[in-house]
Parts: structure tokens; sequence; C-alpha cells
């Protein structure tokens, strides 16, 4: 039910396993791409320069109690003046690939109309930057930052935003796609939908069930229009993708009921996209089960959201365990209850319970029920109460390794038994700005102190490197 004890002594201690700490990977091809995520809100700050308007996280971050003691991205890891810097990190830990974001409001101040060249300027700086250090970028559309106007005429829930976002997509590409190859239009659209428009708890901070439902369909809708304009722009090898977030739901018995639940529970946390993008539909009876309307499906939009993408994005941190109803009976998706202690298991500071097999699992799901043509692990990490110590060198963050180390082994097992495989994007390179959780997480694999904005490599930095390291030498032995 939980890790295997092995995993746990692992996690816990940092202990390396029996088997050498790199021997895994031999599976991986060797244009793999190993690299780290980020996200512009939650790196760049810099949030009044060079033209950027206003985004729905300046507004939400600013209302009273939203986020964890008021925290805003304001300065966040000044990762916009600090760009050079960065990519010299990345390229002394050998990075193959970076996934950043693209802050719309930086590019289209107001979300439509005209384009902020400065805003452009800065994305273009990074893309060649990285480059000349031979690091493969991936550039993501949209993490979250909508840029405010658009919410004032209705955000998401506005068909016609749909429509912008296409129109901001073909600028991005238009000007790298030259030298940007790897393409994902949005990043976890659940979590734009629920936590933005159904709880509530990420911003523009709305509690309306109908609302979600609406805006998920409006954001696929988007990505769907986005696909060709893209493609149109960019050179025909372009790989264009969107990552979602997945979980493997679990029950904790046989139960006909359990099973429902579970049933029910895997529609709403990954049927509700990956079904509309290689299926062209949604789960059977899952606005019923949400107990609304179903959203507003025009003519034409279900196949606009199955167009084929290159490759499939997922973000993985955890599982979901489920016991039946809180009813007691089977109900609909608000009465279903969640697992949230599992003695035995290991959380980490998110209360994410550590899970890697459940990486296994969801990969080999996908895999066999969508098959799309190619998979990347877009995010996957840990927060942990990293500890800096100016007068050490080192931040001993011994359960990120093995945690890593854990998850890695999982993709490697997913991959033998036939998973197309082919990019691993851990979360995150930096400590930053973790949404309503403000700077109370570190999830990086290298810590800020974010007072003087020193970078510190962590041990599981290091790790990876070496890992990155172990890898190329293993297709290339000229390298070690
Ligand atoms: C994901 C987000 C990412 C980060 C991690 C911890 O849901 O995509 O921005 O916050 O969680």
């Amino acid at each position: 039910m939980s890790i295997t004890d092995e995993q746990r002594e692992n996690i816990q201690s940092g202990r390396t396993s029996p088997q050498s700490e790199f021997d895994l990977g031999a599976s991986f091809p060797p244009d793999f791409l190993w690299g780290a995520a980020t996200a512009a809100y939650q790196i760049e700050g810099a949030v009044q320069e060079d033209g950027r308007g206003k985004s729905i996280w300046d507004y939400f971050s600013a209302l009273p109690g939203k986020t964890y003691r008021g925290e805003t991205g304001e300065v966040a890891a000044d990762h916009y003046h600090r760009m050079q810097e960065d990519v010299a990190l990345m390229a002394q830990m050998g990075l193959k690939s970076y996934r950043f974001s693209i802050a719309w409001p930086r590019i289209q101040p107001t979300g439509t109309g005209s384009v902020n060249t400065a805003g452009l300027d800065f994305y273009d700086r990074l893309v060649d930057t990285l480059l000349a250090h031979d690091i493969t970028p991936l550039a993501t559309l949209y993490h979250w930052d909508l840029p405010l106007p658009l919410h004032e005429r209705g955000g998401w829930t506005n068909r016609d935003t749909a429509s912008a976002f296409a129109d901001y997509a073909e600028i991005a590409a238009r000007h790298l796609g030259d030298r940007v190859e790897h393409w994902l239009t949005h990043n976890e659209p659940w979590c734009t939908a629920f936590l933005g428009y159904g709880i509530g708890i990420h911003a523009p901070g709305i509690q309306d069930t109908q609302a979600a439902v609406n805006v998920a369909h409006h954001v696929m809708v988007s990505h769907g229009l986005a696909l060709p304009r893209i493609r149109a722009c960019t050179k025909p090898t372009t790989q264009l993708g969107i990552a979602i977030n997945l979980y493997p739901v679990y029950g904790v018995d046989d139960h006909p009921d359990t099973l429902h639940a579970v049933k029910m529970m895997n529609d709403f946390k990954n049927g509700w996209f990956l079904d509309p993008i290689f299926k062209g539909q949604y789960p059977e009876r899952l606005f019923e089960n949400f107990q609304v309307s179903p959203p507003p499906i025009l003519p034409g939009d279900m196949e606009l959201i199955s167009s084929p993408i290159d490759f499939l994005g997922i973000n993985y941190y955890t599982r979901t365990l489920v016991r039946s109803y809180a009813s007691g009976a089977p109900g609909c998706i608000s009465d279903l209850q969640e697992v949230t202690s599992v003695p035995d298991s290991l959380y980490t500071a998110m209360n994410w319970e550590i899970y890697p097999q459940g990486l296994e699992d969801i990969l080999r799901w996908v895999h066999t029920e969508y098959a799309p043509p190619a998979i990347m692990v877009t995010e996957n990490g840990a927060a942990f109460d990293d500890q800096w110590n100016p007068d050490d060198k080192h931040i001993h963050d011994a359960q990120r390794v093995a945690y890593l180390r854990e998850h890695i082994r999982a993709i490697e097992r997913a991959s033998i038994s036939g998973a197309p495989m082919r990019g691993y994007f851990a979360w995150s390179l930096l400590d930053n700005y973790e949404w309503a959780e403000g700077y109370s997480k570190r999830f990086g694999l290298v810590y800020v102190d974010y007072p003087t904005q020193q970078r510190i490599v962590k041990d599981s930095g290091n790790w990876y490197a070496k890992f990155i390291q172990k890898q190329a030498s293993r297709t290339n032995p000229t390298q070690e």
C-alpha cells in the first residue's frame, strides 16, 4: 500500500540503495532531455519592468489573506536580472534542457493587441543564452499568469480568452520558433480551472464549480486553437505538447463502493483532460458527478481539443488514495474522501505523500490507455525544509536526492515496459515563489537565500549533475 521498506529507508536516511547510486538509466536514449523546470511568475520578479502588464497573480497575491504571509512574486528569485548567472548554473550542472514559461503580460501587457518588444527581448536573450550553453529550451506558454485586463472581461470563463491565447501563442512562436523547438501550450489546466475557479485557492480566487468546468473547456479550446497557429510559424520538426498534472488513484480496499469512488476520482483528476485530448470526449457522467451542467461545447470543439500533439507532458508529485464516499454510498465528486495520512508513508513539506511507484503506474496506464506518441515528465520534485548555514558551503538535502533517484528509477521501469519516455524535468531549478504557499516551500535543486539572492547548489543539484554526466558517459564513453 505504501512505499517499499527499502525506498522508505533510502528516502528517510538519504542512503544510497545497494546498487550504485548512479546505476540506473540504461534504458534512456542518448537524446533524452534531462532538465529542470521553472515558471515565470515564480522566479522572475521585475513585475513592473520593461512594460510588463499585470497578471491575475499580481492581483490575487495582493489580496489580504490569500497567500502565506501575504507574499507575492514581486521579487521572487530575481531571475529577470540574474538570467545569465542562472543559465551559467544550469550549464555547470550539465542540464541538457531547461523548461521555462513565458509571461503573457510581458508580451502583451493588456492580453490582446499590441506587442511589447522589450518583453520579447528578455526571452530572446534567455533562449540565446541557453543555446550558447547547449541547453535545449522548452517553453511553456501559459503557467497561470493571465493578463489582468482579460480577467476583467471574465478571464477563462469568457471564450474570447481562448482566441486571445491563440494570438499570443502565435506571437511567441513566430518570434522564438526559429530557436525553440519544444513547446507546451498549458501547464496543468486542472489547476487553472479547479484551483483558480473551483475552490479559489489560486488566482483569480473564484469559488464556483460551474465556472471551473467552463474554464477547463475554454482552456482546452485555447490549446486546440493554438496548435495550428504555432505549427504554421515554426520548423516542421517542432514538438508541441501540453503539461497535465496526473495522480494515479488507488482505493483503500476492493469494495464495490470504493472501486466506484476510484473511478470517479480518476475521471476528475486525470480523465477530465486526458480523455478530451486523446479521445475527443469528456469522461461519461463527469459533469453529472460534478453536479453541474456540461460546459458550452460548440460544434468542432472536441475535434480541436483532440488535434494530435507530439508529446504529452506529465507533472507528477504524489498519488491519490481514496476511501468510499463521505455519505457512505456512491455519491458525487464533492463527496469523495481522500486518505491524507498513510501509516508508514513519508510526506514532503507540502504534506504530499512520497510514492515513486505511482509514477511508474501512471506512466504505464497513460501509455496503455491513451498511447501518446512521446512522454516527458515535465515536473517532479519535492519540498523539504532545507537549512543553510553560511559557514558550510553545502545544503544537505539527502531526502530530495533519494526522492529524485527513486522517481527516475520509476521512469526507467516504465520505459522498459514500453512507455515512450523522452525527458525528465526536476521541479525546480531554483527555490521559488510557491503560489499560495509563498516562499515557505523550497523545491529547488539550487537554494536561494532570498535576502541576498545568493544561489547555493544543494546536494540534490550536485547529485543530479553527476547523474546526468554518468548518462552522457554511457552513450559517449569519452565524456567521462
Ligand atoms: C505544480 C506547478 C508548479 C509548482 C509545483 C510544486 O503544480 O505546476 O508551478 O508550483 O506544482
